[in-house]
């Protein structure tokens, strides 16, 4: 980092250190708090995470700063206040806030939730905006301690919601990351590969998120070949964490250790939600989708398997499908 950087860094840490207190220690932050730990957040977890809440009104936060001795042109390149002058505005006000730190562990920026009696046409999450400290495109939340939990654990998890990270890092699991609600790029897969040889996938089990899973395993897989990928289908469009607060930790646990599923069988149940297999068109649309994604597989073993698997989904036989897969080999080379 250069100095004004350094300098930005040391203003996005006061701040965290004031949300935080008026979050936990004040009149202020009380509503706040019974929302988090109705949702299940130890006060253990409160505190790793930094979690605090930016007051509605005032200029609590920007007096602090300048107290502090920062000045404006230093709240403004921040990205956390807006206006000019006697008005400075900050963007979070009245949300819970939740500090996200670089990889090096640095707070480079901030996202805020809307309270649960917020209006309902305020955005649900507000994220600070690009600035030299924070590049939402390279930017994986948690990854400063996912870094090192992966090694430990074998493996990386990569959320949808920042908020499941923080739930399963709540019962205990540290080792997840999640991009800050865009779909992932290139550089957040080059970034998870050079971290972990192993990724799980864990999207809300919405059709949101089972399109964005689809279009994050696609990326992974072209951009960054090596990974063993697993992933997870949630039941009853549920995220992480909301299994979790409905089936608790233990089924939490169990659910990713032996529902996980491969890119393959990922691949197969959805196209199968996508093209109907009761007409001849839906069936041959998704034969072609899943000839091209058998066709990359590396093994012959692995191939009639997976052959055996469409015959039985489309009722043709193993040696057309052999044929129509070696077609598209052809075509593809
Ligand atoms: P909770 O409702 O608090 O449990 O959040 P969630 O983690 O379930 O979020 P959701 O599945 O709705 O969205 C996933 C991610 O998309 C969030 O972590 C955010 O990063 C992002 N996101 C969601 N809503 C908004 C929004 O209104 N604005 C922005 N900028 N990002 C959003
Ligand atoms: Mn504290
Ligand atoms: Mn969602
Ligand atoms: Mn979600
Ligand atoms: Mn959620």
């Amino acid at each position: 980092y250069n100095d004004h950087q350094e300098r930005l860094i040391d203003l996005h840490e006061s701040l965290t250190e004031l949300y935080h207190y008026l979050l936990t220690t004040t009149k202020l932050g009380h509503d706040a708090m019974d929302y988090l730990q109705g949702r299940g957040l130890a006060k253990e977890t409160i505190e790793d995470y930094q979690i605090g809440l930016a007051p509605n009104d005032g200029n609590i936060a920007s007096q602090h700063l300048f107290n502090k001795g920062f000045v404006q042109e230093e709240l403004l390149d921040s990205g956390v206040f807006t206006g000019a002058n006697d008005d400075l505005r900050d963007r979070f006000r009245g949300r819970i806030i939740f500090p996200l730190r670089d990889r090096r562990g640095k707070v480079v920026a901030f996202s805020g939730r809307k309270l649960p009696g917020a209006n309902d046409d305020q955005a649900k999450y507000l994220n600070s905006p690009e600035t030299e400290l924070f590049n939402k495109s390279q930017f994986l939340f948690n990854l400063d301690i996912a870094q090192n939990e992966s090694r430990r654990a074998k493996e990386l998890v990569l959320y949808e919601g920042f908020m499941d990270v923080i739930s399963a890092a709540n019962i205990g699991l540290k080792n997840g990351v999640a991009s800050m609600g865009t779909s992932l790029t290139q550089d957040q897969a080059h970034i998870i590969g050079r971290y972990s040889k192993r990724l799980l996938l864990a999207y809300d089990g919405d059709k949101a998120g089972l399109e964005a899973m689809k279009r994050a395993l696609d990326n992974m897989q072209t951009w960054s070949s090596r990974l063993d990928i697993d992933l997870l289908l949630f039941p009853n469009q549920l995220d992480p964490d909301e299994f979790i607060q409905t089936y608790g930790a233990d089924a939490y646990r169990e659910f990713v250790s032996k529902q996980r599923v491969s890119p393959i069988h990922f691949y197969r149940f959805y196209y199968r939600q996508h093209y109907s297999l009761n007409d001849d068109q839906g069936k041959l649309n998704y034969i072609q989708a899943m000839a091209k994604i058998i066709s990359q597989t590396d093994t012959e073993v692995e191939q009639a398997i997976y052959i055996k698997e469409l015959a039985e989904d489309t009722g043709l036989s193993q040696e057309v499908l052999t044929r129509q897969i070696k077609q598209v080999r052809q075509t593809e080379k």
